[in-house]
């Protein structure tokens, strides 16, 4: 059996394993897609701000057939299609640490492998209609962006949401923010993937290159009111504009540090009765709400490129070109 780990010394290495027996409470499953996400990437340079396992299996986000379960398992079957939950332990309710303590691909083996041995709390169910590709983009960047719009965000029809970047989150954010009822204000760094958000649905376009200021644009857009929810992915980048942008009393998704890290004036946040509330990926629950709402709407992931598991190195070097649409490593 074939599987990445992260080299100590940079990057991913290909190493040849023997299988491990499944436990009581665990389920093998041949894993068939991989999704890449930039903390992935963080974690293959040695760069990401939080810990990590040591000898480290990468990547959270993948999509499989069960192949063999433990003998206390009951939730699934031999031949169910199953997707992997970033945070195994969180099934649904408030976030807490425990429930956040392991996460794939982080704090415990993730799933870039031809076969992976779960606790069967980790896996859920993946509809007939997505392949496993799409099904693979959905447990990190899905869920996150679901979290945004339907949970921190409560986004209703005739709302204004603004989304930072064309990445993986903030593509599934505008696609969840349209089926909302939305009005989306998209900005980025790229006239070409500013047409292409277009093309999905975003109704007013910036380019944060020319227009450094997008927060005055944005406070133009809605008649000086503010929107009702910023998508914030720049962290120390963008985070003031995003606190000038959004509505009295409106909210902002914190998501990303893309922008890096940095420090914040506390003032502006008091007087526009800012609610900006952090976001850790989601729960099970979310995940289970945001496939039947893209099963009953035939909202599809956006993949961008689809790479063989043999080019896993390839691919998470691509991570960095912040192409539109999911990187996927098919198994
Ligand atoms: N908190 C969580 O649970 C959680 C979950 C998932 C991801 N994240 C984080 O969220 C961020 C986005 O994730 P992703 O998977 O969507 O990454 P991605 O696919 O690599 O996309 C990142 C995008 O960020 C945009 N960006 C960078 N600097 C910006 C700036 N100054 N202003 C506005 N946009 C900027 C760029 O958009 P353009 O190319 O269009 O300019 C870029 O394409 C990352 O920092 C990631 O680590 C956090």
């Amino acid at each position: 059996m074939r599987r990445y780990r992260v080299n100590p010394s940079g990057g991913i290495l290909l190493e040849n394993v023997a299988p491990k027996p499944v436990g009581p409470d665990e389920v093998r499953v041949r894993m068939r897609a991989v999704s890449l996400n930039f903390r992935d990437h963080l974690i293959a340079q040695g760069a990401y701000p939080l810990p990590v396992k040591a000898d480290l299996i990468p990547a959270s986000d993948g999509a499989g057939e069960v192949v063999e379960v433990g003998s206390a398992v009951g939730t699934v079957r031999v031949g169910d299609r199953v997707a992997t939950a970033f945070f195994p332990d969180w099934s649904d309710g408030e976030i807490n640490p425990p429930a956040v303590a392991k996460s794939l691909g982080g704090s415990v083996d993730g799933v870039l492998a031809e076969e992976v041995v779960l606790p069967n709390n980790a896996l859920l169910p993946v509809s007939d209609c997505l392949t496993f590709e799409q099904a693979a983009t959905l447990p990190c960047a899905g869920v996150t962006a679901w979290n945004a719009i339907e949970q921190v965000g409560r986004v209703a029809p005739g709302d204004v949401v603004l989304l930072q970047g064309t990445g993986g989150v903030s593509t599934f954010a505008l696609q969840f923010a349209k089926l909302a009822g939305a009005t989306v204000i998209q900005i980025s760094s790229s006239d070409k993937k500013l047409q292409i958000a277009r093309s999905r649905g975003a109704d007013h376009l910036i380019n944060y290159t020319v227009t450094p200021a997008w927060d005055v644009e944005a406070l133009r857009l809605t008649g000086g009111r503010g929107v009702d929810l910023v998508v914030e992915i720049g962290g120390a980048a963008t985070l003031e504009r995003s606190i000038r942008a959004v509505r009295m009393g409106g909210r902002i998704a914190g998501i990303g540090l893309a922008g890096g890290l940095g420090k914040i004036d506390p003032l502006p946040i008091l007087t526009g009765v800012v609610q900006l509330t952090g976001i850790l990926v989601g729960n099970h629950q979310m995940y289970r709400a945001m496939v039947r709402a893209m099963v009953i709407s035939g909202i599809e992931p956006v993949i961008g490129r689809i790479f063989g598991f043999e080019k896993a190195t390839v691919a998470l070097d691509h991570i960095v070109h912040g192409d539109s649409g999911k990187i996927v490593i098919r198994i």
